[in-house]
């Protein structure tokens, strides 16, 4: 029985440094000291010895039983020590190591231009009207006083849906439809995307951005239109910019001019910007004509109005010194994340 026990003692012992988890520590224990134990199952048989050998062999027992006991503890310890470093170890977070790269996105330089345009008409009072894209030929020619043969009607020029829906090639349309559904005073921007028939350089492109302004109310005049339109150059080109008319022709106005401003790069001495004019064209205006009034339902008689139409590509352009349209539509990031 003593050589049963010892046996019993060293196969544990070697069990248990082999004991690879806490699952199998907890059947261990069980295997040995559990109820149907192997210990157990001996001491059971205790009965058999005789006096003498009894408390030996008890003794015995209780030193092996006492020394699995101390074996499993330490088992234990062993695999809770191995666990918390395995963990620990997958656990490890290099601090120095790079983050993770979240490109912030900007603004297109022409939303940004088309928003300084909207903020300081806005603060002028102005409301913002939008149209469609897609439009009559009457709100985008007749109703604009521009008669059947002009040439913009060319469909060299302009994009026929059909006989009478156009894309839009300007958004002097929007002016009409104001017109049409409102009574003055009318104190309107318009901005948006237009469309004509050119072919794509660096200076055209079949779809650009305008911004159309319109104000019509009693008593308005050419100079309200060209205070108007200096501040606007100061806001938008700074503080020391200057404006000059030009006498011009548009149907839909009368007169007409179109507008330098006084070139940002030189201040009018002339250089790559204005290319050596010293000035720089970035608007059509001039007073709504009484035949456009008229088709709108409002008396020329009574009421006036002013209107001018900007070039949202062009203004961008100069004033980033950008010299190439098509820039400005293939949105390559390494030129957008310049602005
Ligand atoms: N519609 C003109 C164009 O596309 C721009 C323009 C010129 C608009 C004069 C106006 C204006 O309202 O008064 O070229």
């Amino acid at each position: 029985m003593k050589q049963q026990l010892e046996s019993i003692q060293k196969q544990a012992m070697e069990k248990l440094a082999q004991a690879s988890d806490l699952k199998e520590l907890e059947e261990l224990k069980v295997a040995y000291l559990g109820k149907k134990g192997e210990l157990t199952q001996i001491l059971k048989g205790m009965g058999t010895l005789s006096p003498q050998e009894r408390p030996i062999i008890g003794q015995l027992a209780n030193e092996i039983r006492g020394s699995l006991e101390e074996g499993i503890l330490s088992a234990k310890n062993r695999l809770t020590r191995e666990l918390r470093n395995e963990r620990l170890k997958a656990e490890v977070i290099d601090v120095t190591m790079p983050g993770k790269m979240r490109p912030v996105g900007k603004k297109h330089p022409l939303t940004t231009v088309m928003d300084e345009m909207k903020d300081f008409f806005l603060g002028l009072g102005y409301e913002i009207a939008e149209g469609p894209e897609i439009e009559l030929d009457y709100n985008s020619f007749e109703a604009l006083n521009i008669p059947k043969n002009h040439p913009a009607r060319d469909a060299q020029d302009t994009f026929y849906i059909s006989e009478n829906v156009v894309l839009r090639p300007h958004t002097s349309p929007v002016q009409i439809r104001h017109m049409m559904s409102n009574t003055p005073p009318i104190r309107i921007i318009c901005p948006g995307r237009v469309y004509r028939s050119d072919t794509v350089d660096a200076t055209h492109s079949p779809v650009f951005h305008q911004v159309e302004g319109l104000v019509v109310d009693k008593g308005v005049t050419m100079g309200d239109l060209v205070g108007t339109l200096q501040a606007f150059a100061k806001a938008i080109f700074g503080e020391n910019s200057r404006i000059r008319l030009r006498p011009h022709h548009f149907p839909f106005t009368e007169p007409s001019a179109e507008v330098d401003v006084s070139c940002w790069g030189c201040d009018c001495s002339g250089c790559r910007i204005c290319k050596g004019e010293g000035w720089v064209e970035i608007l059509g205006a001039g007073m709504v004509h009484p035949n456009v009034l008229r088709e709108c339902k409002i008396d020329p008689d009574i009421y006036s109005g002013f209107a001018f139409g900007v070039g949202v590509e062009r203004i961008t352009m100069g004033k980033y010194g950008i010299d190439d349209m098509r820039l400005l539509f293939e949105n390559d990031v390494r030129f957008l994340k310049q602005f």
